[in-house]
């Protein structure tokens, strides 16, 4: 167990003492204690992680794979250790099939760029959902423009909760791959990514799942999933950024062509060809974010430390809390009422541009996040051009919704 933490079977977390762990928090915002609302976006990084990344170049910082040197070795069984404690976190049947990114969005790229190259061509359909974060419906796009494919897309009720008979209905022998979010940025809804996984498979597609938003939220097991693919992000897993986690089965990755060429993933090079490496090397091109993946591997032991059962029941106390909160404030309505959801929310309030309401209640010291979170076509389907979005976290408390809503009642009255 990691020093100074709460025990991993803790029932009851101390907040305060698990606020104590995240310098940043204690931070001043415009002269008011600062509010962290904007966890969508990243979430703070608590001191065992700067820590492990400190300690890194302290103690171990040199290239990996490559020096016979002592460094080197530490730099690299550190580096894979990370993997393995990755493979771990998402319930990979191996390290190898892990590969270190730079964040979601190029785990979604390399998927559609390389499994697509091997798999689609003109006639096929991927398919997503209308609530994809820009990051899952771009790449798929540029893979179709590329192979001749056809995006097509499942919609979704008012309540921001997709339509599964219409998902049925789209699902065909020309579906080659879905790729839908488990968890919504803009919305909170939690999708039952494990039921579509396995209709699509029936029906001869492949799955990938942007967990970018659900691995903080929730224990993710993929192979329970029973997902082709897996990506996640780390600095929303309170780890650094610039690291991200690419999981895909052994079988899919090896047999896709690489991604981006270069050092470490060629087994070897002529000039008349090159043969790559195994995997995951074969899709980690050049020298790797070290010190990122040593740093989310802290992170991933330090929520492993906190437990999801304590977070996932936190959270869903807070939502509960915030959603009648904020519901009981003239003028509010929430965007994405889906019965299953995780603690973000998004709301719009009569009168008044969400940009206004983030600019005022950032003069009250509670950062929220205004506009269209990436997810231009949630607005459309809302028909808003963007909303305002507190979003929980572990280390979030009623109190600090009780100052976002004192916030928002001065945002009433300017505007009134
Ligand atoms: C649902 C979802 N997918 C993907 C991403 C992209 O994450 P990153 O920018 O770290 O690649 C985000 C980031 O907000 C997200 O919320």
């Amino acid at each position: 167990m990691t020093p100074g933490l709460p025990s991993p079977t803790a029932v009851g977390v101390d907040v305060a003492h698990l606020r104590a762990q995240f310098p940043i928090l204690s931070e001043s915002a415009h002269g008011h204690p600062l509010v962290y609302l904007d966890n969508a976006a990243t979430t703070q990084k608590p001191r065992v992680v700067l820590d492990a990344i400190a300690r890194y170049y302290e103690t171990a910082n040199a290239n990996v794979h490559r020096g016979v040197h002592m460094l080197s070795e530490r730099a690299t069984a550190a580096f894979e250790a990370a993997r393995t404690e990755a493979a771990s976190f998402l319930g990979a049947a191996h390290p190898h099939e892990i590969v270190f990114t730079r964040n979601a969005t190029e785990g979604i790229n390399l998927v559609a760029h390389s499994w697509g190259q091997a798999n689609l061509s003109a006639g096929d359909e991927v398919l997503i959902s209308a609530m994809e974060h820009h990051s899952n419906i771009v790449p798929w796009q540029l893979a179709c423009e590329r192979t001749g494919a056809r995006l097509r897309v499942i919609p979704m009720d008012d309540r921001g909760v997709l339509d599964l008979d219409s998902f049925h209905q789209l699902l065909t022998p020309r579906t080659r791959m879905v790729a839908v979010s488990q968890l919504s940025n803009a919305l909170g809804t939690v999708n039952p990514v494990a039921a579509i996984a396995t209709a699509a498979h029936a029906a001869g597609a492949a799955v990938l799942v942007d967990g970018a938003q659900a691995a903080y939220h929730r224990p993710v097991d993929v192979r329970a999933l029973g997902v082709d693919f897996y990506v996640c992000t780390g600095h929303k897993l309170y780890g650094p950024t610039g690291i991200g986690l690419l999981y895909g089965t052994t079988a899919q990755l090896e047999a896709m062509p690489p991604f981006l060429g270069g050092g470490d993933m060629i087994s070897s090079v002529s000039f008349e060809k090159s043969t790559w490496n195994v995997l995951p090397y074969k899709f980690e091109a050049g020298t790797p974010h070290i010190e990122g993946a040593i740093g989310l591997a802290a992170a991933m032991r330090f929520i492993r430390g906190i437990g999801f059962d304590w977070i996932t029941a936190h959270e869903s106390a807070l939502l509960a809390y915030g959603t009648k909160a904020l519901s009981a404030v003239p003028g509010v309505r929430l965007i994405g009422t889906a019965p299953d959801k995780a603690s973000i929310l998004s709301f719009v309030l009569d009168g008044v541009h969400p940009h206004d309401i983030g600019t005022i209640v950032d003069q009250h010291g509670v950062a929220i996040r205004t506009g269209h979170h990436c997810a231009q076509p949630v607005m459309e389907r809302f028909g808003i051009p963007a909303t305002a979005r507190a979003s929980l976290a572990m280390y979030n408390t009623t109190d600090d919704v009780d100052r976002l809503i004192e916030a928002l009642h001065d945002v009433r009255r300017t505007f009134q």
